[in-house]
C-alpha cells in the first residue's frame, strides 16, 4: 500500500517507472530472503519494510551482502526523508531526546539498552545464531609476551592452563603463523608488534572493559618453568586466602631477587617476609610484604581495572610497578601475595633483553639495562609528583572551606 501511494505523487512518469523497477528488485529481494533463510520470517520483512521503504531496505541489503547496487537517485532520498518524518512520528520516538549522563562518556546520546560498554576475546562464528556460537566462555584470561624461539617452553606453559583459559600471545618478533603447529595456537588470540614488551601490549590491549569477562588475568613472561605448576589449582589458592595481586612462589636455587618471591616449602601462601637487615623500613610495606614481582603476575579483574590506569604508556618496561601495584588493593599486605604450592622456575632467559640497540658502544643488553633504571625513577618520580599534586590541592580545598 505505501509503495503505490508513494509512486502515484512521483512528478514524472520516468522516475516512477525506475522506482517500480527498483521496488520490483526490491520485493522480489525481499522474496529471495525469505526463501533462502526460512527463519525469517516474512511478517518481520514486513514490519522492517514499513519503517524503512522496501527501496531502502533492498540498497542496503545488498551493499551488506557484496551485491550489485543501484544507487536512488536525489528525488528518492528526499521522498525517503519525507516519510521516514511521517513514520518517525507515528512508529518511533524522537531519539534526538536521548541524553543519558550516567552513560559511558562519549555515548551520551545513546539509549542505555543498546550500550555495550564491555568485550572479551571469546572467538565466534560468521553463520548461525549468535546466541549460539559460544561453547564455552573461559573465566580466566592468560597472557604470554612470546618470541618464535621459546615456543617449546610456551607450549609446556599453555599446556598448564586448562580450556577454563583464554590464551592470548603477543608477538614481539612477527612470526605469528608458525605457531599453528600447536593445536591450541589455533583457539588463541595472537597480537603481534615488533619489538615491545610485556607492559606496553598489556596498556594497549587489556583495556579493563575489553577483559572485563575474566575473574583472573595471568600476564606472565615467556621464560618461566612450570613442572611444578598447575593454574586450575593455583586460582583455588588466590580464592581461598583472598588474594588479589599474586605470583607463584620462585625455586630458590634460581634467577631470585627478592625474598619475597622466593618459594617457602612449608605452606600455601604468604604474605610477608624478611629482607636482609635495613631493607624493609615497614614490615607491611615493600619489599617485605605487599609485593610481588611483575614477571609471572596474577591481577583479579578489580586490581587490574586498577593497574591498568597507573600504566605508563612510554614506560614500556614497567619496573616500578612491582612497588606500586599496593596502591590499588587495600589492605595490601593482607590482598597481595605469593603462592608456594604452585611455583615456578624463573630461568631468566634474556630474549626480548637481546633486541635492543648498541649506542656509544654498549651492547644492546646494557642500553636496555640503562633504559629500565632510568624508568624505574621516572616513574617513582611522576607517582611521588601526583601524589603530592594530589594532597596539596585537598589541603587547598579544605583551607578554603574553613575560611568560608
Ligand atoms: C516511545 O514510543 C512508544 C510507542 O509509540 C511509546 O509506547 C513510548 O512510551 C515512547 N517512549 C517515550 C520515552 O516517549
Ligand atoms: C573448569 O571450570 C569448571 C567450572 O568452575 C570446573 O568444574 C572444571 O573442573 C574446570 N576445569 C578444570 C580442568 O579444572
Ligand atoms: C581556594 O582559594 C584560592 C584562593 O582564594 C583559589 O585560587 C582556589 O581556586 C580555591 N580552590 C578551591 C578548590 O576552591
Amino acid at each position: 500500500m505505501g509503495i503505490i501511494s508513494r509512486s502515484m505523487v512521483a512528478k514524472k512518469p520516468n522516475e516512477t517507472t525506475r522506482l517500480f523497477i527498483t521496488t520490483f528488485l526490491g520485493v522480489g529481494f525481499g522474496f529471495l530472503i525469505g526463501v533462502s533463510f526460512p527463519s525469517l520470517s516474512l511478517s518481520k520483512l514486513n514490519i522492517s519494510s514499513s519503517l524503512l521503504s522496501s527501496v531502502d531496505f533492498s540498497y542496503i541489503d545488498n551493499r551488506k551482502l557484496g551485491l550489485p547496487t543501484e544507487t536512488p537517485s536525489s528525488s528518492q532520498y528526499s521522498r525517503k526523508a519525507d516519510n521516514n518524518n511521517r513514520n518517525q512520528a507515528q512508529n518511533l520516538n524522537d531519539t534526538s531526546k536521548i541524553w543519558v549522563p550516567s552513560n559511558p562518556r562519549g555515548a551520551e546520546r545513546l539509549p542505555p539498552g543498546i550500550i555495550a560498554a564491555e568485550s572479551d576475546f571469546y572467538l565466534r562464528r560468521l553463520w548461525g545464531k549468535p546466541s549460539e556460537d559460544l561453547t564455552s566462555t573461559p573465566k580466566y584470561l592468560v597472557t604470554f609476551t612470546v618470541g618464535y624461539d621459546q615456543r617449546k617452553n610456551i607450549d609446556a606453559n599453555v599446556k598448564k592452563f586448562s580450556e577454563n583459559f583464554t590464551v592470548l600471545l603477543f608477538h614481539y618478533d612477527g612470526r605469528v603463523s608458525e605457531w599453528d603447529e600447536f593445536e591450541w595456537s589455533k583457539q588463541a588470540i595472537h597480537v603481534s608488534a615488533r619489538k615491545q614488551t610485556k607492559w606496553w601490549y598489556a596498556k594497549r590491549f587489556l583495556h579493563p572493559d575489553i577483559v572485563a569477562p575474566y575473574d583472573y588475568i595471568f600476564i606472565w613472561d615467556e621464560d618461566l618453568g612450570v613442572e611444578h605448576f598447575n593454574a586450575e589449582e593455583y586460582i583455588k589458592l588466590v580464592k581461598k586466602h583472598g588474594l588479589e595481586i599474586s605470583q607463584p612462589g620462585l625455586d630458590p636455587n634460581k634467577g631470585l631477587t627478592w625474598q619475597m618471591t622466593k618459594r617457602r616449602g612449608d605452606r600455601e601462601v604468604h604474605k610477608i617476609t624478611e629482607e636482609r637487615p635495613g631493607w624493609c623500613t615497614d614490615p607491611h610495606l615493600p619489599p617485605c610484604a605487599a609485593f610481588v614481582e611483575i614477571m609471572a603476575t596474577v591481577f583479579s579483574r578489580n586490581a587490574w581495572r586498577c593497574v591498568w590506569h597507573m600504566i605508563q604508556n612510554d614506560l614500556v618496561h614497567g619496573w616500578g610497578l612491582d612497588f606500586a601495584v599496593r596502591k590499588c588493593v587495600e589492605p595490601a599486605h593482607e590482598k597481595i601475595g605469593v603462592v608456594d604450592s604452585q611455583w615456578i622456575v624463573h630461568q631468566t632467559i634474556p630474549s626480548l633483553g637481546n633486541q635492543g640497540e648498541s649506542q656509544n658502544g654498549k651492547a644492546p643488553w646494557q642500553t636496555v639495562r640503562e633504559r629500565c633504571r632510568k624508568e624505574w625513577t621516572m616513574f617513582q618520580n611522576r607517582m611521588t609528583n601526583a601524589e603530592e599534586a594530589y594532597f596539596r590541592s585537598k589541603a587547598i580545598e579544605s583551607s578554603n572551606s574553613t575560611v568560608h
